[in-house]
């Protein structure tokens, strides 16, 4: 049997220096995992070819070109770490960049989304952000902010809680989601 495909959505903030854990606990959990990632993430904080190795998929940064092989059917989408700007442009509908036109159309199929924010406590004050995480919610993503999942630091201490973040929840929130899982 065919693994469960696994779309890892990168977005550009601290966690993404360490993108490749999550990656080793989804192989460990049999998903085949495919990143797909931010400009952001890709300036700042990515090894494409350490991902692509890891993986054994190409990252994908933008639409798909000549020769490049298709993005196979998702089983269900993690995004993370997920970014302040990265939530609140896909809730407000905005679709400027490959993940996020990816998320649009993900969302409104209704596959299995968790997000997985990294965001500071002044960020997640914003009523902005409180807004856009509640919209996400209405359309059915899974948004682990709080208790069980991430919760936001203060301003300037991104460093210090970077072990602490909690990959596993997203994986193991995803599995929930698909149809027949528990
Ligand atoms: C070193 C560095 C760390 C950052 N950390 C965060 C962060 O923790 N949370 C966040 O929301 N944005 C963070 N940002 C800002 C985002 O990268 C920025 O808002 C960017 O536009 C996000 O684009 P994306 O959502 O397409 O990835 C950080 C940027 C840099 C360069």
């Amino acid at each position: 049997m065919s693994k469960p495909v696994l779309y890892l959505m990168i977005c550009g903030a601290g966690p993404a220096d360490h993108i490749e854990r999550m990656i080793r606990l989804a192989h460990d959990d049999g998903w085949d995992t495919w990143c797909v990632a931010t400009p952001a993430a890709i300036e700042y904080f990515l090894d494409l070819d350490a991902l692509a190795e890891l993986t054994g998929h190409v990252v994908r940064t933008g639409h798909q070109r000549a020769g490049q092989p298709a993005l196979p059917k998702a089983t269900a989408v993690v995004v993370a770490p997920a970014t302040y700007n990265t939530i609140n442009k896909w809730a407000a509908g905005i679709a400027d960049t490959y993940v996020l036109t990816q998320l649009a159309e993900l969302t409104g199929l209704g596959v299995p989304i968790v997000v997985l924010p990294f965001v500071n406590t002044a960020l997640a004050a914003n009523r902005v952000f409180q807004r856009s995480v509640d919209e996400l919610r209405t359309s059915g993503v899974t948004v682990l902010l709080g208790e069980g999942g991430f919760v936001p630091h203060p301003p300037r201490t991104g460093g210090q809680v970077m072990e602490g973040y909690p990959w596993e929840a997203a994986l193991e929130a995803a599995r929930k989601k698909i149809p027949g899982e528990v």
